[in-house]
């Protein structure tokens, strides 16, 4: 397993890696990493024989109240997992490594990245693309594997990288979800007891609306209204919890008819935690019905 520090090693590292004939896959990650990860790297390598895992808790993503020095920074731990699913590099830079002295240029989003999470974190996605774009610049990878978990960024990175012409495939890889369906998170080590078991209302209402729509429910707000009464009981708050085009991301009015996929996605907070959660219904099944798959 090769540590990368500096940009300019990641670049040479994997020009050398294609020189030979390697294909090579990035993984994008903060870090801190889970099965979620793991399940990530392991569809990487298949995919190619030089896995480049990315840890770097990027600055630009987060707002100025949100929890970016307190994010947990586990590196040793890191290596070790990212290894063992099969990554064959790690890149960790230091933050002015990225964002050098005199770096201004941001990779501008566009309305994939309006609704739903870019309502509540208006600067988030450009900071996400921002550093999407300059480690696909870096890595010049064929594929890149992101969670399905982070889905409204799934749609992001695959609407820049069309409208970059980037000739990279993006791949979205499964949510992996704890025993009683939560959904891994790095930020679900934020959570003591008793707000670790109010967090799994969250999986149990994708999963009342998503059997709901199962029976033939098509109303955007019944939907809506099938979900939000199991969460809201347990959570301090909602950001949203909406049903959007799967595709683009667009909420669908209340008093839309969704069609046969649709996306249901959910933003809360517990305990001062922001969670995120979604299921793409018609597409995928129920989060309880795939509860603890993976995740040992
Ligand atoms: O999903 C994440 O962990 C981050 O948003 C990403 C894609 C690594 C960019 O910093």
């Amino acid at each position: 397993m090769r540590i990368v520090r500096a940009p300019e090693e990641l670049r040479a590292a994997c020009d050398s890696a294609r020189a030979q004939g390697s294909r090579v896959a990035v993984v994008p990650t903060m870090g801190a990493l889970h099965k979620g990860h793991a399940t990530l790297v392991e569809e990487a390598a298949r995919r190619a024989s030089t896995v480049v895992v990315t840890i770097f808790v990027n600055p630009t993503q987060f707002g100025p109240n949100e929890d970016f020095a307190k994010y947990p920074r586990t590196l040793d731990a890191d290596v070790e997992m990212a290894g063992a699913a099969g990554a064959t590099m790690v890149f960790a830079p230091a933050v002015d490594a990225m964002y050098p002295a005199g770096d201004e240029t941001r990779v501008r989003v566009g309305k994939t990245a309006l609704a739903l999470c870019g309502e509540h974190r208006p600067t988030h996605f450009e900071g996400v693309t921002t550093i999407v774009a300059k480690l696909f610049s870096l890595v010049g990878p064929s594929v890149a594997c992101f969670g399905r978990k982070d889905y409204q960024q799934l749609r992001v990175i695959t609407r820049m990288a069309t409208d970059l012409f980037l000739p990279i495939e993006i791949v979205p890889v499964r949510t992996v979800r704890e025993a009683d369906g939560l959904a891994l998170s790095s930020r679900n080590r934020y959570l003591r007891e008793p707000d670790r078991t109010r967090a799994a209302a969250i999986p149990r209402g994708l999963t009342a609306a998503a059997r709901s729509f199962a029976a033939g429910e098509r109303s955007a707000s019944a939907l809506e209204a099938a979900c939000r009464s199991i969460i809201e009981p347990s959570v301090d708050s909602i950001d949203y919890i909406t049903v959007a085009n799967a595709d683009n991301v667009e909420p669908f009015a209340k008093d839309a008819h969704v069609p046969d996929r649709a996306l249901l996605a959910v933003a809360v907070r517990v305990a001062g935690t922001r969670l995120i959660d979604n299921v793409v219904l018609g597409e995928e099944p129920a989060p309880l019905e795939r509860a603890g798959e993976g995740a040992a």
